[in-house]
């Protein structure tokens, strides 16, 4: 089990932080450079439609930045559909959006939205990229991943994130069950498992450990870390554990 687990950088609250002042500082542009630098696979920016972090300018900005695959994250909306044909990232991941959130609570709904969800993924497979549906990791989301010919899913990480902060031994198992069964039900069908959301330095082995997940997106903690320590450090710190889990 030592296949290389990508690490994809979330730098949406770098946009956060410059946002809360309105300027230009701190530059996504440059969050982009640094993970590219110290060996990030990819960079994932989520465009949410009150544009409270990543800004529509912001999207050429971070491809100027950097040549590593770029994952947008999207509401199913006309209008993030729209912006993504244009944009054509290298991967379009699909996840629920509440105006009221504070973030992505929960997975998005593909059995029960299957018919909102199946013609966003034909337009974004149309514009030339990789599919990807953020979803919790249970089985019955994962067979309509199938059906909707997704070639990758997210599993959403975040109650396994919870109850881990909540100190809750036997919950965290289980949610470690469900997400390696998953993983590994994805797999077999041919799609390729990916995860995500509330993972820090303490939470992500078991995660990383599971062998069928081939990407992990990680950004609040990251950014949250990198106050204290810089971008750089907190990647490789996170890129050292994710292969410690693996190895
Ligand atoms: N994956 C998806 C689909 C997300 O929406 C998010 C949050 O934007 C993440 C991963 C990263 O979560 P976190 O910021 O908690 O690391």
């Amino acid at each position: 089990m030592s296949e290389h687990l990508r690490l994809g950088v979330n730098i949406d609250h770098v946009a956060t932080i410059r946002n809360a002042r309105g300027g230009a500082h701190p530059d996504i542009m440059r969050a982009a450079e640094i993970a590219t630098k110290c060996g990030a696979d990819g960079i994932t920016i989520h465009l949410r439609e009150d544009r409270r972090h990543i800004r529509d300018e912001d999207l050429t900005r971070v491809k100027d930045a950097t040549d590593l695959p770029i994952n947008l994250e999207m509401a199913v909306t006309d209008e993030m559909i729209s912006i993504g044909e244009k944009f054509k990232p290298h991967a379009a991941c699909f996840v629920p959006e509440k105006r009221e959130e504070r973030t992505t609570e929960g997975g998005l709904n593909v059995a029960g939205l299957h018919n909102q969800v199946a013609p966003a993924v034909a337009r974004m497979r149309d514009a030339g990229s990789r599919v990807s549906l953020f979803i919790e990791p249970d089985p019955v989301q994962i067979a309509v991943a199938e059906v909707l010919g997704a070639p990758v899913v997210e599993l959403h990480t975040g109650k396994y994130a919870e109850l881990w902060l909540a100190g809750d031994k036997a919950g965290v198992d289980a949610e470690l069950e469900k997400l390696a069964l998953a993983a590994s039900e994805a797999a077999k069908r041919g799609i390729e498992p990916h995860a995500g959301h509330g993972l820090t330095y303490d939470n992500v082995g078991p995660v990383a450990a599971i062998p069928e997940l081939a990407e992990l997106n990680i950004g609040h903690f990251l950014i949250g870390e990198a106050v204290f320590v810089g971008l750089e450090a907190a990647i490789l710190k996170m890129r050292a554990l994710m292969d410690e889990a693996r190895s």
